[in-house]
């Protein structure tokens, strides 16, 4: 048997990693200015999640949902208290597409309806619903083009309006940031619009923090930059700082109801241990400040590089647009500076998603090994 071949590898096998630092399998250390695609939230191995999921595979890893599990009570409570969402409900799952795709059904089950309107380069997911929100053809097969999905541009009021006035909508779906379509963001303004005209026309508004969330823009929330209240919320990555998990927080405006939703392995005992170890360590490291903080020393240091030609993000969820495709220059970070990085959707673009506890030496060292391979 082969590996059903779907990924272009870099030459490079990482074997272990602590905090910023991956070493790979001839001993070689990195920088991890890519946090395996936004996901190392809190840094590799933290002694404090490594204890937390250890200690909870000695007594139960799994148990279905079909019995009390008093760690997602305790997940429940501290997530409400972090990120000031105490009147949602929450949903666990195992990914960010599975999340969206939750997300995207009960929007549907509520309102009795089934379009969507999605915005331009938004990414969602490779799930039924949810690459069918996702604006990328080349990744919808013909079974996911069955979804009826409107795409808008951002930030382009009237189309907004006069598509969500036909009455055929039950949700709208958005990333405060977008990730993978390379960091362009709604205006405040054009947030504020779409959550009005959601509650105006009875259409559930979905904000899809699957990257942005647990505290990567400096904010727990990138919607929360623009003052707004999404009906759903959908969350994984980051979450998890590694251990596959998702979820959705639902506005306690939509009722649950038994066998509305459902998973097997959703909320497992682990997978609930290492979400409470990242938010512990969110709060005891106080790192979404530092996200906040660096964010700052960052774009300091990007302006001085006369070849970047715009800084896109906010927090730790970060782009240089250069003038130029960036894929070289990341194969070059990796193999001759010891650094990863991440691409988008727009070539030009590299995104820098590293864990929230990374430091300003880390940056200068970044910009330092930047300037040697634009030289
Ligand atoms: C904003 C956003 N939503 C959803 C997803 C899908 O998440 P997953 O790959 O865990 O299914 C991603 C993944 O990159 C994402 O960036």
């Amino acid at each position: 048997m082969e590996l059903f071949d779907v990924y272009p590898l870099y030459d490079v096998a990482p074997v272990s990693a602590q905090g910023i630092e991956v070493k790979d399998d001839h001993g070689k250390t990195y920088l991890d200015f890519y946090g395996g695609h936004a996901v190392i939230s809190i840094g590799h191995s933290h002694p404090h999640y490594v204890n937390r999921i250890k200690s909870q595979l000695e007594k139960i890893a799994f148990y279905s949902n079909s019995v009390q599990n008093p760690l997602q009570q305790e997940l429940v409570g501290l997530l409400g208290k972090l990120s000031g969402c105490d009147d949602y409900n929450l949903f666990l799952c195992n990914s960010g597409a599975e999340a969206n795709e939750n997300a995207l059904k009960l929007a549907s089950f509520h309102t009795g309806k089934s379009k969507v309107i999605s915005f331009s380069n938004g990414f969602h997911g490779r799930t039924s619903a949810a690459v069918a929100t996702t604006d990328n053809p080349a990744i919808n097969a013909p079974i996911n083009k069955q979804q009826q999905v409107t795409f808008l541009p951002l930030n382009d009021f009237d189309a907004f309006e006069k598509a969500i006035q036909s009455d055929n909508y039950c949700a709208v779906i958005l990333e405060a940031i977008q990730g993978v379509g390379g960091l362009d963001e709604p205006t405040t303004d054009f947030y504020q619009f779409i959550a009005k005209k959601c509650k105006e026309n009875g259409v559930v508004l979905i904000a899809d923090e699957v990257q942005s969330g647990f505290g990567r823009s400096g904010a727990f929330f990138a919607f929360q930059h623009h003052g707004i209240e999404p009906d759903i919320i959908s969350i994984a990555k980051g979450m998890g700082n590694g251990f596959p998990v998702g979820g959705i927080l639902i506005h306690e405006s939509i009722k649950a109801s038994y066998g509305l939703l459902g998973t097997t392995f959703g909320g497992n005992h682990l997978a609930c241990v290492a979400t409470l170890a990242v938010l512990e360590v969110l709060e005891q490291e106080n790192l979404i400040e530092n996200a906040k903080i660096l964010e700052d020393h960052f774009k300091q240091g990007a302006a001085k590089i006369p070849q970047v030609k715009k800084i896109k993000g906010r927090g730790l969820m970060l782009g240089l647009e250069f003038d130029f495709e960036v894929a070289d220059l990341r194969k070059r970070l990796i193999h001759n500076q010891h650094f990863f990085t991440g691409g988008s959707k727009n070539k030009e673009l590299l995104r820098i998603l590293p864990a929230l506890n990374i430091s300003k030496d880390h940056i200068d060292q970044f910009f330092e090994a930047l300037n040697k391979e634009l030289s």
